[in-house]
């Protein structure tokens, strides 16, 4: 063999092997490969109350405020979400027999619950308020309902606050808030007790035929919950909402679906 031929397979064979070295390495920090050794966190919600979480009619797809907050969460601190519907009054129950790892719901923090599931930090600050219809000038405040028809989604803070003011059965319970809101449109009830953020955008999508009246009852704050004495997710979904609240990420989703700066 001719020694320039013998030099150029000796090129040959080293380029082979520097390939195959650089390839190996770079094999090795594919974002897939990270992205697979990702934990698993099954997050819940009762998808019905927009703008928190609802589904997308032209794509299927569950979407709001809480989905992106809960989203961006997962990302900060390394979780793979995996987002899933069911009945409000169906969620405690699933976290305590770990069904599920957290639920994201418009979740009020109250007593009660706590005694269930544990909460993280809050995250939004809600409160109660009035629906009546629009052409009705009778009911003014929450203290004008006693003895009225009222609709209520089962299982919330507003469904309490109506038994205390009426008697229960004045009171028709639906799995969903939109559906309560749509008895009121009908005129089938006299007013609706539900969370202020979720009524009004109610109105808002064009149902001007439903008005809000009186103060905003009760200042409450929205939790992110897990089943009880899971600290290291609880602690992990802390440091996310610190951090992407540090980050300007919540106040650009908090924009994005309230139209104005977080509260
Ligand atoms: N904030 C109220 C509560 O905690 C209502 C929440 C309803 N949420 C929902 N996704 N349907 O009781």
């Amino acid at each position: 063999m001719k020694k320039s031929i013998k030099y150029a397979w000796l090129i040959v064979l080293m380029l082979a092997l520097v390939v195959s070295v650089v390839g190996c390495g770079g094999n090795d920090q594919t974002p897939a490969k990270d992205a697979a050794e990702k934990p698993k966190l099954v997050v819940a919600a009762d998808a019905t109350f927009a703008p928190f979480e609802f589904t997308e009619t032209s794509t299927g797809k569950y979407i709001g405020f809480d989905v992106e907050l809960m989203e961006a969460i997962c990302n900060e601190v390394g979780y793979e979400m995996e987002f899933r519907s069911m009945g409000f009054d169906g969620l405690i129950a699933a976290l305590q027999a770990n069904q599920i790892d957290a639920v994201i719901s418009a979740m009020t923090i109250t007593d009660e619950r706590k005694k269930a599931v544990d909460f993280s930090d809050p995250y939004y600050k809600s409160g109660l308020i009035v629906a009546v219809q629009a052409s009705n000038n009778e009911i003014t405040s929450f203290e004008d309902l006693k003895g009225k028809k009222l609709a209520v989604q089962s299982g919330t803070t507003g469904a309490l606050q109506a038994e205390k003011i009426t008697d229960k059965d004045k009171i028709t319970y639906f799995t969903s808030s939109d559906q309560a809101l749509l008895e009121l449109k009908n005129g089938a009830v006299d007013a609706v007790v539900n969370d202020y953020p979720v009524s009004a955008y109610f109105i808002q999508q064009g149902n001007d035929e439903i008005k809000l009246v009186g103060e905003i009852l009760s200042s409450e704050e929205y939790g992110i919950a897990v089943p009880k004495g899971e600290t290291e997710t609880l602690e992990k979904i802390n440091a996310g909402l610190k951090a992407i609240k540090e980050n300007g990420k919540y106040t650009e989703i908090y924009k994005k679906w309230f139209g104005e700066e977080p509260k």
